[in-house]
């Protein structure tokens, strides 16, 4: 299968909520999402089995995701992202690789977790190099902020962990100072409350292509406490 198999499903006019071959559509400005009731992790249009939920937000062209899926068939996976050009290319690994354990949301991250993610239902959340929005003007659109990360602690079991992957210093000290305002959360690394190397963590199509221009990258990884 290649990414231009999979045919959007319905045009902007006539957008809507589905759950259709292993996608889930959330469409960006579509009012009536309300009324739409999510059927929960196990239901036979998610997951099936009862294992525990792992979420990637941003997960771009899902090459960290779907090794995982692949790695990690005792776990059920989830991508979130915005775009539907790289939904398509998380779809094509989905079944070019049989990942059976690995789901796609297309939709806006924060949104979605706010109308439909069940409170204490996901055992690790992942953030891999989420646009930094590097001007000062524009930090407001960046995704990890109070309000989301609130919603990243409600969505967590207990002992639960969110972890943060950027290349972007001025991000970095933005997460940390965000996760010191959520008393839910503990640092797993001591001050700085980062490391450079992560054994074993993955890569992404971004990691190495940081790395390739030789930019040290930054894992933060927090522990819900409460
Ligand atoms: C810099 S790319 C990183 C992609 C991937 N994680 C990697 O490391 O290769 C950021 C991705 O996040 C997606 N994105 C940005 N804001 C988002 C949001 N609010 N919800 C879901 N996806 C988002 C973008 O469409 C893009 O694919």
């Amino acid at each position: 299968m290649k990414p231009d198999d999979l045919k959007r499903p319905f045009q902007w006019v006539n957008r809507h909520i589905l759950i259709q071959d292993r996608i889930w559509y959330v469409p960006d400005q579509y009012e009536d999402q309300g009324q739409f009731v999510f059927p929960g992790w196990t239901h036979p249009q998610t997951f099936a089995h009862e294992r525990p939920i792992c979420i990637e937000y941003c997960s771009g062209n899902g090459a960290w995701i779907a090794a995982k899926a692949q790695a990690n068939p005792q776990q059920n996976w989830v991508a979130v992202e915005l775009k539907f050009e790289r939904v398509r290319k998380i779809w094509a690994k989905i079944k070019n690789q049989d990942l059976s354990n690995l789901f796609v949301i297309c939709g806006e991250g924060h949104r979605v977790t706010q109308n439909y993610f069940p409170s204490a239902s996901v055992h690790s959340v992942f953030i891999n190099f989420p646009d930094p929005w590097p001007k000062n003007r524009h930090a407001k659109h960046r995704l990890v902020q109070v309000a989301f990360v609130r919603e990243i602690e409600r969505i967590l079991q207990p002992h639960g962990t969110l972890t943060l992957v950027t290349d972007d210093p001025a991000y970095s000290e933005g997460m940390i100072h965000v996760m010191q305002q959520i008393a839910g959360f503990q640092s797993v690394f001591e001050a700085p409350y980062y490391v450079k190397e992560y054994p074993d963590y993955g890569t992404s199509y971004f990691e190495d292509l940081w790395r390739q221009k030789g930019k040290s990258i930054r894992y933060h990884a927090f522990r819900k406490i409460s």
